[in-house]
């Protein structure tokens, strides 16, 4: 098995990038919060098949968060994480401190504009300009060729292409799909939260998104066809909805022309669950 490099510094991490790139060879990034589960590894396989180096990053980012209890909450098991990337042939891991990637006097931060305003913005404010500040410092800091994104988080996804575009950035954004459980579950990090009742309650997320994006793509009616997606997940126990729209792929407006995506946000007892479905082809 290749031994992976641990990189902890952004000076550090910049230099192994621009080694790599003086030497010919492409770079992909995927930055991740670490908990790495098959949605990430897939990720991975992608970065891999598309560039000669792969560096993950793993930093629970403190300024996206806007509950304590959750950043407290997040799983954190490194070990396991730095092994899984080195099962995958992954090249370095970079895994800076807080207090590296935030240290005494840092004063700047990236403000998305209209797109975050909306969903996840609303219920969760300051997330969207924390997820911003730190992506940007990340690919200011690996400039690799291409950084992989999964489709789940969809309007971080519009976030970032809209921020690399308007910051000049010269990495490609690259978005991997949704690696779900056999049952539809997206897989995500939180989801080890769930009781063994709630894990069989939040498979009404993914059934009511198959079912709306099925019904609109056939032309129904999307305020009937979300009203009868809203009774799907409020039918499970402990669900609670925050948002279940149809929205444009990159503005994240409300829409009711294809193609769309259909968003969600649920709680499923203490848990925030978010997943969505494409609806035609974006
Ligand atoms: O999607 C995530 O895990 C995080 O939002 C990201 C992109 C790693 C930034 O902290």
């Amino acid at each position: 098995m290749s031994e992976v490099l641990i990189i902890t510094t952004p000076a550090e991490l910049r230099a192994r990038s621009r080694a790599w790139r003086r030497d010919g060879m492409s770079v992909a990034l995927v930055p991740t919060m670490g908990a790495l589960h098959a949605g990430h590894m897939s990720l991975i396989a992608d970065a891999a098949s598309r560039c000669d180096r792969v560096i993950v990053s793993i930093f629970v980012n403190p300024l996206q968060f806007d509950r304590d209890a959750d950043f407290t909450a997040y799983p954190r098991p490194i070990d396991d994480d730095v092994a899984a990337c080195r099962a995958a042939g992954v090249h370095a891991v970079y895994a800076p401190t807080a207090a590296t990637m935030y240290p005494d006097g840092h004063d700047t931060l990236v403000n998305p504009g209209a797109i975050a305003t909306r969903w996840e913005g609303e219920y969760r404010p300051g997330h969207f300009t924390g997820m911003a500040t730190v992506v940007t410092k990340l690919l200011n800091t690996a400039e690799a060729d291409i950084a992989v994104f999964g489709a789940k988080d969809a309007q971080q996804v519009a976030i970032v292409t809209q921020l690399v575009a308007d910051l000049d950035i010269g990495t490609e954004i690259v978005v991997g799909a949704t690696v779900r459980e056999p049952d539809g579950l997206a897989m995500s990090s939180r989801n080890r939260h769930l009781t063994d009742d709630q894990r069989r309650a939040a498979t009404s997320i993914d059934e009511a998104l198959r079912y709306i994006a099925d019904e609109v793509a056939h032309g129904a009616d999307i305020d009937h066809a979300v009203a009868t997606g809203r009774e799907i997940i409020t039918a499970a126990d402990d669900t609670r909805i925050d948002y279940l729209a149809v929205v444009d792929p990159r503005t994240f407006e409300p829409s009711d022309t294809t193609p769309a995506r259909v968003i969600a946000a649920v709680w499923v007892g203490d848990t925030r669950l978010i997943d969505n479905r494409e609806i035609g082809t974006e």
